[in-house]
């Protein structure tokens, strides 16, 4: 476990405060086969359990009673087939007073507790399921059918997950500045391989290496593209080109499962182009524009829309947009260019408790969701506070297939340049990001060592690490 017996106690118990009553039911992982049931992935646990319980082992079910208080660790303990291939583990009796729970009982036992809090006319509080087994076990125990259960899941415990996961303590922060330094591995080696000839997949697997080796896994399938364009464009067998970008989005988890999630943008034959560079330094003054308006009590939704009218306000000094800017922006014109929102939550998930709903993280009665195209992807907008962990990951693409549309429906026409636009089509995509704390006053970059960013330093980079360090550098 990576915190004290007390945190996680302290964690049910404010868990258990707010949601007053019933019985709160928090499922585990299980093992997930690749392609036959003994061939797994590597196991992941779920980051709510890990929260309240800290425990990472595979099939396991906390449940904890709202109204006596009583707390239960549910898992089945492993035979002797399992000891000769895998090894010993930790018993659940041992796992649970490691966490402060009282009793630990068997995966029957579940089935028991649910069914009498039901007899009795208690509610029985699940988060939304993601994983097709949970989904089972909740139809199983409940009666109710997997296409039904995520409106079933519960409002007061989903309420109050995010409102305890979504500030990070002091002790969380360290795992995230811990995972930051692991994504600085990561971004500066595929700084240092970025030359043409070397394919995208060589890059990829490298990070994927060094997040394996430092930490546990990718916080994500990193991207490694020169088609930046498409905002998740995974790594192919194709070799970088003198003349391109290569996007490159990845980041790590510790072996606790917290994140990191960086995005650089770096010319392929070491220099950016005038019209790369043009589009780049949009792109870093938007990402610099976030982190002087980020602090306690200001909306991610007005960061955003400060970053979007500096975005139309640069791409109107290019030709590539035209007319007011406060109008273009509300219209949702510069969505062309930025069909995602300015960043997300990060925590123990890369897209932080995302599965308990974007609107239920990111927004509250004060901001609300917008449909509009590009908007709608905005995963977080609400005021932040002290101890929220974002990321600031601004993005200039052309996207060919969206850039036809538009320009054949007339779509924002007043405010796009169609003409000039056409002529970047062949450019591919921006982006910048970093992960970001918000502290008392203000913010602050996580991570002790900073990936470079700015146009020059990412040219002077990999030269320098060349004559600094040849062999390092290959
Ligand atoms: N960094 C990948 C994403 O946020 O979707």
């Amino acid at each position: 476990m990576l915190f004290s017996k007390e945190t996680y106690v302290g964690r049910r118990e404010a868990l258990r405060r707010m949601v007053g009553s019933g019985l709160i039911v928090l499922f585990g992982n299980n093992d997930s086969p690749m392609n036959y049931p003994a061939n797994v992935y590597k196991f992941r646990q779920d980051s709510s359990f890990l929260y309240f319980f800290g425990q990472h082992r595979d099939g396991l079910v906390g449940v904890i009673d709202a109204d006596t208080g009583r707390e239960t660790l549910i898992g089945d303990e492993i035979d002797i087939d399992d000891i000769v291939w895998y090894g010993s583990v930790t018993s659940v009796r041992q796992m649970a007073e490691e966490c402060g729970v009282e009793a630990s009982a068997p995966m029957s036992r579940l089935a028991e507790l649910v069914g009498e809090a039901v007899r009795q006319g208690r509610q029985v509080h699940f988060l939304p399921p993601y994983r097709y087994d949970t989904q089972i076990q909740i139809m199983d125990l409940l009666g109710i059918h997997p296409s039904k259960q995520r409106e079933a899941a519960s409002l007061p415990l989903i309420q109050a997950v995010v409102k305890l996961r979504s500030k990070k303590s002091a002790e969380e922060i360290e795992e995230l500045e811990r995972a930051s330094l692991i994504g600085y591995e990561m971004h500066t080696a595929a700084m240092r391989l970025c030359r043409p000839g070397v394919t995208e997949q060589y890059i990829g697997g490298v990070l994927d290496g060094i997040a394996a080796k430092l930490g546990s896994i990718v916080s994500f399938p990193s991207i490694v593209t020169m088609h930046g364009e498409i905002l998740h464009g995974y790594p192919s067998a194709r070799p970088l080109e003198a003349g391109r970008l290569m996007l490159c989005d990845a980041g790590a988890e510790t072996l606790e499962h917290y994140c990191s999630d960086h995005t650089r943008t770096t010319p392929v034959d070491g220099r950016y182009t005038p019209r790369q560079r043009a589009i780049y330094d949009i792109v870093v003054a938007c990402h610099d524009l976030a982190l002087t308006q980020a602090r306690p009590g200001v909306r991610w939704w007005d960061v955003h829309m400060a970053v979007c009218r500096l975005m139309t306000d640069r791409l109107k000094e290019l030709g590539l947009m035209r007319g007011d800017t406060e109008e273009a922006v509300r219209a949702g014109a510069h969505a062309l260019f930025l069909p995602h929102g300015l960043g997300h939550m990060m925590g123990m998930d890369v897209h932080d408790m995302e599965g308990l709903g974007q609107t239920n993280v990111g927004y509250d009665e004060e901001t609300r969701p917008s449909g509009q195209f590009g908007t709608a992807s905005l995963r977080f907008a609400r005021r932040l506070e002290e101890g929220f962990v974002v990321t600031d990951e601004p993005g200039i693409y052309f996207i060919p297939d969206l850039i036809d549309l538009w320009r054949s429906q007339g779509t924002h026409a007043e405010f796009l340049n169609f003409e000039e636009i056409e002529k970047y089509k062949d450019f591919g995509g921006v982006r910048i990001e970093d992960d970001v704390l918000i502290t008392a006053d203000g913010c602050r970059f996580l991570g002790a060592k900073r990936i470079p960013y700015q146009a020059a330093d990412v040219e002077e980079y990999p030269r320098r690490q060349r004559e600094e360090s040849p062999v390092a550098a290959e």
